[in-house]
């Protein structure tokens, strides 16, 4: 394991005001959500939506990285060049998404379980060989009655371990991304158990298994009420939480922190690691961003009407909103 690379990788990733996009939608999801703005989806029309974001001028100063999807990386710029090297000679490192999709978890109705460790190691020797310098395994944990099970919680974090093992052996930071879902009744403080237990199972088997943590990033949800929660949280209750169960149950030899939007709207995605960052404390790790939706709704949706240009702008506007929250130096009016 080369541990000089990866620790620079990783640092570089959260590197001051910057955070990483994920655009790895898989190819149904990205169908999807084209669909759903009227776009007619093909592997044409997902490159031509992707470049265009990949080609905004500027975006290099917030974005670190940029999480791509199998197609995608395969995919080429409208010059001719492969994506990964557009990205890498900006300075912004090519991901890969590698989990393979979170299938029924066996005998426990309403769970799930990501898969993809199969073949593995030679994927990402691939991934690596295109230009790739890091990856993402998503683990999605539901909350709900009896849920999670600890089956549930045990077989995920086992392979969010393994993933993030074999990741560093061919020389790509992995993120760990454990996803305890927003969907549900569920008050903050249940949210705040699960991601406890979720954090601490991937953790211990993480030290089972080796893997080096100042060369890996972890990425997870914030502390939140369910959606249809009647009790919702204040943003600086969020925050409060947020950094507490973090500080409580992820080591502090981790790098970065890069988090997930899961569904909450772009203002609050920002507002939130705003205030987290705003906070009067030094935190153990960076506390940084790898938004999907809330970095591209708009873009997308802009995009999706024709105005091209006006969908970078839109882009340029978020990530700069978010690279001003790593600092805590957002303000609403700043919008
Ligand atoms: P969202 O920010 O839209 O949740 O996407 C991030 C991500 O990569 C989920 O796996």
């Amino acid at each position: 394991m080369d541990t000089k690379l990866l620790e620079m990788t990783a640092r570089d990733l959260v590197a001051a005001g910057k955070g990483i996009l994920a655009a790895d939608e898989s190819n149904g999801t990205m169908s999807n959500r084209l669909e759903a703005v009227g776009v007619s989806a093909s592997a044409d029309t997902r490159r031509a939506y992707r470049t265009n974001l990949f080609a905004t001028k500027g975006y290099e100063d917030a974005i670190s990285g940029v999480i791509l999807f199998d197609e995608t990386i395969r995919q080429k710029m409208p010059d001719g060049q492969p994506i990964p090297l557009a990205l890498s000679s900006k300075g912004v490192h090519p991901g890969i998404k590698v989990d393979t999709g979170a299938k029924e978890l066996a005998n426990h109705s309403g769970e799930k379980i990501t898969e993809g460790l199969d073949g593995l190691s030679v994927r990402c020797q691939e991934y690596f060989s295109m230009g790739a310098r890091f990856a993402k395994w998503r683990a999605v944990i539901t909350i709900g009655d009896n849920k999670p099970s600890d089956a549930c919680i045990s077989v995920n974090a086992h392979a969010l371990a393994r993933y993030a093992s074999i990741c560093q052996e061919q020389g790509l930071v992995p993120i760990i991304e454990p996803e305890v879902l927003m969907a549900g009744a569920h008050n903050a403080q249940t949210c705040y158990d699960v991601t406890a237990r979720i954090l601490e199972a991937t953790f211990e088997a993480c030290r089972i298994q080796g893997v080096h943590l100042p060369g890996a990033l972890l990425k997870p949800n914030m502390i939140i009420a369910g959606l249809s929660c009647p009790n919702q949280i204040t943003r600086e209750e969020v925050a409060k939480l947020t950094v507490d169960c973090l500080t409580k149950h992820v080591p502090h030899d981790l790098p970065g922190i890069v988090f997930l939007s899961g569904g909450q709207s772009d203002e609050d995605a920002t507002a939130h690691l705003n205030l987290m960052n705003a906070m009067d404390i030094v935190h153990p790790w960076e506390l940084s961003y790898s938004y999907g939706r809330a970095l591209l709704a708009n873009a997308l949706k802009t995009w999706a009407s024709g105005e091209h240009d006006e969908s970078q702008s839109v882009f340029l506007q978020r990530s700069r909103m978010n690279s001003l929250a790593r600092t805590g130096g957002w303000r609403l009016d700043l919008e």
